[in-house]
């Protein structure tokens, strides 16, 4: 199996990334984000919920999303591995997914994250804003609550791979392509 973390701020080309690999590497692609607004747009009691908190740009809690992530281990075996998007987020979720991992007899091969700065990230994520039909593009307020969410719960996350020396930043100023191709180079690497 090869799993992959693709890490980096609200903004910074993880889902766009992760497509790319998906399609070059033959990863099932895992993103909490796109699972709960699925849980949204079916009306599920736990979208419901989860909606409150990203309409505001906060983190649903822990339990919920390392339970979908179960789920969705459980629901693919024999992938030959998996793209983390947007997951994990807290340090109790990176452990919670070297646990899930564990049990499976796996492991996470190595995080790469994206460097992109404030600035750049706003001026993405409004313009996306105006199509995404995503409550939380909408405004630089909330754009800015995310951020400082990640600043505050997320960033430190990078701690837990760099200590087992897992841990690959890429620049995520550039085109598309010559982005990926930088992640190529470390994928291989692994
Ligand atoms: P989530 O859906 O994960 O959103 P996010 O992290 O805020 O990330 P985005 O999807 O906005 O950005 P991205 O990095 O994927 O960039 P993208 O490729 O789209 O989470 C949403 C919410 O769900 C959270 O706020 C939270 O409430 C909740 N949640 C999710 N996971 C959770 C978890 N694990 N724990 C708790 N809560 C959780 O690109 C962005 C834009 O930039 C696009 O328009 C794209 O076309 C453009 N772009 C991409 N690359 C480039 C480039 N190189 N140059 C110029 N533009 C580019």
């Amino acid at each position: 199996m090869l799993n992959i973390v693709l890490f980096g701020p609200p903004g910074a080309g993880k889902g766009t990334q992760s497509h790319n690999i998906i399609d070059k590497f033959g990863l099932i692609h895992l993103s909490t984000g796109d699972l709960l607004r699925h849980e949204i747009a079916a009306g599920t009691e736990l979208g419901l919920e989860a909606k409150k908190l990203m309409d505001q740009g906060l983190l649903v809690p822990d339990e919920v999303v390392i339970g979908m992530i179960s789920n969705k281990l459980d629901a693919n075996k024999g992938a030959k591995g998996f793209i983390f998007d947007g997951f994990p987020r807290t340090v109790a979720q990176a452990e919670a997914l070297d646990r899930l991992l564990k049990s499976k007899h796996s492991k996470i091969h190595g995080m790469i994250a994206l460097e992109v700065n404030a600035e750049e990230l706003e001026k993405r994520l409004l313009h996306r804003g105006k199509d995404s039909g995503r409550p939380d593009d909408a405004n630089p307020e909330i754009i800015r609550k995310r951020i400082r969410e990640y600043n505050s719960k997320t960033a430190i996350v990078a701690d837990h791979y760099k200590s087992h020396d897992k841990y690959h930043q890429i620049n995520g100023i550039g085109t598309i392509e010559e982005i990926f191709e930088n992640i190529q180079k470390v994928i291989k690497s692994f």
